[in-house]
């Protein structure tokens, strides 16, 4: 359950959401998406972006709300790719809704090389199953990334991979978010990865699931800056620390 959660974040902000399991990460990023969770009933409140409101709406027309507006990396990577579709097609059919564009094919090669996933035929036509599962998290990636939202939701989209790989793909989301400039929220479990993605930082607390932290004066700007040598500067140290210490009291309450 999560209750008061309330907030408003500007346009562009990048924030990173930590707290142990069960705070009510998922539910707030699902509720964002204009979702409520199989099984759970929203009891009161409204969630509006960009203007529009997305809550209390059928399923149907928070789609047509949401449409580009905001695009969302679940927290299980299979549940975002179609086990039966090619990875091309992941991609470019998302771009076919959201987009009229001609070049749809020039723009999935973009994105799955933005990415940082062979762009050719021959991995384009492989099925998920036939991925990694950190090439699965980038092919999820990518497809959100493709239509450029204004808002991009990740639930722990770096989860599966390895320590190069995940640093590599947090150095890349920054890029990203130069490129394009979303309003950024990442789910994460990893405090300093939320210290090197976020310039906001929210800490969540168990039952009721409420954002216990806002935290924003104090995290460092690292953006630009690989997230190896952000993590040697005093401020990017002092930072984790102070954030790190916060959880800690959370978690003790
Ligand atoms: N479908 C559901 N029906 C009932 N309760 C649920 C459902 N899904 C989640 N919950 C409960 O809601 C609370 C918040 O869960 P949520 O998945 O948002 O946590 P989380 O912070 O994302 O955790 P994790 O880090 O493990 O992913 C938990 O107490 C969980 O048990
Ligand atoms: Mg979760």
């Amino acid at each position: 359950m999560v209750e008061d959660v309330s907030f408003r974040v500007a346009r562009g902000e990048v924030l990173g959401l930590v707290g142990e399991s069960g705070s009510g990460k998922t539910t707030t990023a699902l509720a964002l998406v204009g979702y409520a969770r199989p099984g759970i009933r929203i009891a009161g409140g409204t969630v509006e972006v960009a203007g529009k409101l997305l809550s209390g709406l059928p399923e149907a027309d928070v789609r047509r709300q949401r449409g580009r507006l905001i695009s969302y990396v679940p927290q299980d990577p299979a549940a975002a790719l179609n086990p039966s579709v090619r990875v091309g097609d992941q991609v470019a059919h998302m771009l076919r809704r959201h987009v009229t564009s001609a070049d749809v094919e020039q723009r999935v090669a973009e994105t799955l090389e933005l990415v940082q996933l062979p762009s050719g035929r021959e991995f384009r036509r492989r099925f998920p199953h036939q991925l990694s599962g950190g090439q699965q998290q980038r092919v999820a990636i990518a497809r959100t990334l493709a239509i450029e939202p204004r808002i991009l939701l990740m639930d722990e989209p770096f989860s599966a991979l390895d320590e190069p790989t995940r640093l590599e793909m947090q150095e890349l989301l920054v890029g990203i978010w130069h490129r394009i400039q979303p309003t950024i929220f990442c789910v994460t479990h990893s405090v300093a990865e939320a210290v090197y993605l976020g310039e906001r930082l929210w800490i969540f607390s168990q039952a009721p699931g409420q954002i216990a932290y806002d935290i924003r004066d104090e995290i460092p700007f690292s953006a630009g800056i690989p997230p190896l040598k952000a993590q040697e500067q005093p401020e990017f140290k002092i930072a984790t620390a102070a954030v790190t210490e916060a959880f800690r009291r959370v978690l003790e309450e």
